[in-house]
């Protein structure tokens, strides 16, 4: 038999077409750019038309670099001039019911060094939040409004793609993927998923010199779903 020019058994034939039917193959670990398991995360999960896109967290818009989206950008730091300048947790002005995809990559860490001084690294990763004692040496304390915002703005259906990591913070390891899954579920969201994104090599620095834990070159990816299926219905994808 032949398909696209190539010869084949039965059996490989049959194989063939069966996976270029389903949707892109998605695996839990992820090698490659955020920008492409995005776009495969949007080919894969979506139960309605995953549009439009609202960034909640856009800063330079890293993460859509070589995409063809269209995406709503927002931000709470006017010096990434974001289309709608605000808070994801208050989204002030933001219509109920109107994204197909939320999109939250929050900060990570709290401001880095004690001399209160904005570093480079806090406004290109926006390590601006507080994240002390007050905290509980946390950032998860920003996640239960925004969440209740991402599914005031979503559609019935639509997805909230959140990428968290985890951190050591005050010499204990911070669980923000568990906080930010077990939140999500309370907030109404379902979580369809969980995707382990990896690098090549993990951040170093020269001020470090004791290590108490493993060097992370991972984070996760959470896809949630504002319904209750954790599974697509009604399979339409653009
Ligand atoms: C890790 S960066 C996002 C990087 C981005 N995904 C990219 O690809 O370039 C986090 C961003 O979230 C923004 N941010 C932090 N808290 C926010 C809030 N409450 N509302 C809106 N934006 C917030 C920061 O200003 C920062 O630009």
């Amino acid at each position: 038999m032949t398909r696209n020019g190539h010869l084949f058994t039965t059996n490989e034939y049959e194989e063939t077409v069966a996976i270029s039917t389903q949707p892109a193959l998605l695996t839990s670990v992820w090698e490659r750019s955020d920008c492409e398991l995005i776009e495969a995360i949007l080919q894969f999960y979506p139960s309605i038309e995953p549009h439009p896109i609202l960034d909640s967290t856009h800063n330079t818009g890293r993460m859509w670099k070589d995409s063809d989206r269209q995406v709503v950008s927002m931000d709470i730091d006017p010096q990434h001039n974001p289309m709608i300048l605000g808070d994801n947790r208050v989204m002030a002005g933001v219509p109920s019911n109107k994204f197909g995809v939320v999109v939250f990559d929050p900060p990570h860490v709290g401001p880095q060094g004690r001399d209160k001084s904005i570093k480079r690294f806090d406004v290109d990763f926006g390590a601006t939040m507080e994240c002390g004692k007050e905290h509980n040496w946390t950032l998860s304390y920003l996640y239960p409004p925004f969440l209740k915002q991402a599914k005031r703005v979503l559609k019935p259906e639509g997805l909230l793609l959140a990428k968290i990591t985890d951190m050591v913070n005050s010499h204990k390891s911070r669980w923000a993927h568990c906080d930010f899954m077990l939140m999500a579920e309370e907030a109404g969201f379902t979580v369809c998923d969980l995707i382990v994104k990896i690098r090549k090599g993990p951040m170093m620095s020269t001020k470090w010199k004791n290590a108490h834990h493993a060097r992370k070159r991972h984070c996760f990816w959470i896809i949630c779903r504002n319904g209750t299926s954790c599974e697509r219905n009604g399979c339409k994808r653009s």
